[in-house]
This record gives structure tokens, sequence and C-alpha cells, in this order.
């Protein structure tokens, strides 16, 4: 079947429509079975990561999808371990993966270092995280998340909390949702942490009903998600400025005895002080489940990307 994501680079959640997200969904749900099998799909393919920044998840998540389909992987994790830290350039380290590999998945501390590595390479590029701007493909494992414990993603009212000027996270995650019919997003932070103007910008064309507030307390009562970050305290270029803001918001016992029972709470990890630890063995903690729900997510991806059957 045509998709949408044949041989395609994956730098923003928003180069995808609807329907190539309910394709990907589907997907991922039936390689969920396999997501601890060996398949041979993609015997003869490589795979180079390229993580110019620190990452556990994301670079482990796609090495294992690439092995469970049969394929193998090549990289580094570090700025330290290539030649860059004897002067080489992005671009020219770029074009030696796109001689070596048949995929790149880069992750870089600077905004559009992966559009800039897509324009350099002729193999797809994967955006693991350009700077504070996008993370496209953990905001497709944030909507399978959803898609898959409430059945769907229209409909809902969803809270975005946290530091939403510096998380890619939350602006792929609020972008995501700006293509499924949400009732209503409040975007929930510190009046230093609100979200950048560029993606209420894109909710406002899509027609989606959103509000800024400070408390999550406040909102809590009406949400069937609640969306969580973590402070990106290595993004600020000042450090007086995240002094103001730590240890403003944390989601606890407290918080959640008002929220409705089938409230689901998701982090795309790593968490710090943000999420009470007791938390984690309530139903409303859904994070685990996302974590996990990377690799069909990937497998999925990988598969759309290379146009082969499953
Ligand atoms: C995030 C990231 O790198 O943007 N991690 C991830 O990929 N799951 C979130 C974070 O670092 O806070």
């Amino acid at each position: 079947m045509e998709s949408g994501f044949k041989y395609r680079d994956v730098i923003s959640i928003t180069d995808f429509n609807r329907k190539d997200l309910e394709l990907l969904f589907d997907r991922a749900n039936t390689l969920e079975q396999y997501s601890k099998s060996r398949l041979r799909l993609l015997e003869n393919k490589v795979m180079a990561l390229a993580f110019f920044e620190p990452s556990t998840r994301t670079r482990m998540s796609f090495e294992t999808a690439m092995k469970r389909l049969g394929g193998s992987t090549i990289g580094f994790t570090s700025e330290e371990a290539i030649s860059i830290a004897k002067g080489e350039t992005l671009g020219d380290t770029i074009r030696m993966l796109d001689a070596y590999s048949d995929i790149i998945v880069i992750r870089h501390r600077l905004e559009g270092a992966a559009k800039y590595a897509a324009e350099v390479a002729s193999v797809p590029v994967i955006n693991g995280g350009d700077g504070k701007q996008h993370h496209p493909t953990q905001a497709m494992i944030d909507l399978y998340t959803i898609w898959r414990i409430k059945g769907g993603i229209d409909g809902l009212t969803y809270g975005v909390l946290g530091d939403l000027k510096y998380a890619r996270t939350s602006a792929s995650f609020t972008l995501a949702l700006g293509l499924f019919r949400p009732k209503k997003i409040y975007l929930i932070s510190h009046p230093l942490l609100k979200m950048r103007e560029n993606v209420k910008r894109y909710l406002r064309s899509r027609g989606i009903e959103f509000e800024e507030v400070e408390r999550a307390d406040d909102v809590i009562e009406e949400l069937d998600v609640l969306y969580v970050t973590r402070i990106q305290k290595e993004r600020f270029p000042d450090p007086s400025e995240y002094e103001k803001v730590k240890g403003t918001y944390i989601v606890n016992m407290r918080l959640i005895s008002k929220a409705k029972s089938d409230m689901i709470i998701l982090h795309p990890l790593p968490r710090t002080e943000e999420i009470d630890r007791k938390i984690d063995t309530t139903p409303h903690a859904a994070y685990f489940k996302q974590a996990r729900w990377g690799v069909p997510i990937r497998m999925a991806l990988l598969t759309l990307i290379f146009d082969v059957e499953v």
C-alpha cells in the first residue's frame, strides 16, 4: 500500500497527516506482538544513529526496532567520540553516514540540524530531537499511547504541563494534537515557560480550542490526558532563569485525587521531580507503557519508510 512515509524524511510531526498516523498506529498494533522477536523484514538495511546529544530511550528503542526487524545499526553517542572533536563539520559527518547506511537518525542540540542533515543526505533522515524544536517520533509514541488506551484521540480534553518553552516533546505533542480533533487543550505552565508562539499559531490555524493557564489545580478535573515534561535545564540560556522556575510544579497524589478516575498521565521521560513516584502504581500512570511502545511504533515507522509489507 502506498503511504505518506515511503522513503520520506521525518523532520516534524506536521509533515504527516491524520491518515498517515492512523496507518502507523494500526501497523504498530500488529507489530506489538513481535517486539521481542527477530523478523527478517529489513535484513539488508543499516541504520546510522547520529546522537550528538544524550539519549536513553530514543536511541535504544530505534536500535532495538531496527534489530528486531533484522537490520543492523552503526553510530555514536557523543560529539567527543567522533571527528567533530577534530573539527569536522556536521555536513561532512552526515555525508559519511549517508555513504555507510540506508537511514539516519539524528539528535542534535541545534534547531534545524535534522532538516539540514536531510538536505545533505540522500537516504531518509529521522529527527530524534533538534534542540527545543521537534521530536516527531516521540509525538507518534505519545498519540499511539492515547489511541491504545483511550481508543482514539478526538474529543478528549488535554493538559500539557511543564516546560512548554524549551521541551521539544511538548511542542511536538501539541502540534500532533492539531492533526486530530481534541475537545480542548490546556497549556499549563509558569509564565516564564509558556508555549512558543509558532505552536499556538498552528493550533489557531487548525481551529483547535486552547487556553493558557498557570496551575494544574485549576483544570485537573476536566482532563482526560495530562502530558508532563521536565524542566529542560540544559537549554536555559541564563541559569538564573532556571532558578526562578525550578520546582514550580509537581504532579502528586493531592492533585490526582481531583482527577477523573480514567485520566491518564503521559511523560516522555526522563523524569526528575515533576511526577511523585507514588503515582507510578496508580492506574493513571501511562508513562512506562508509553516508553515500551516506542519499539513497536519505531518498527512500524521503519517498515513504512522502507515500504515493506508486514
Ligand atoms: C526527551 C527529549 O530528549 O526530548 N526524551 C525522550 O526522547 N523521550 C525528553 C527530555 O529530555 O526531557
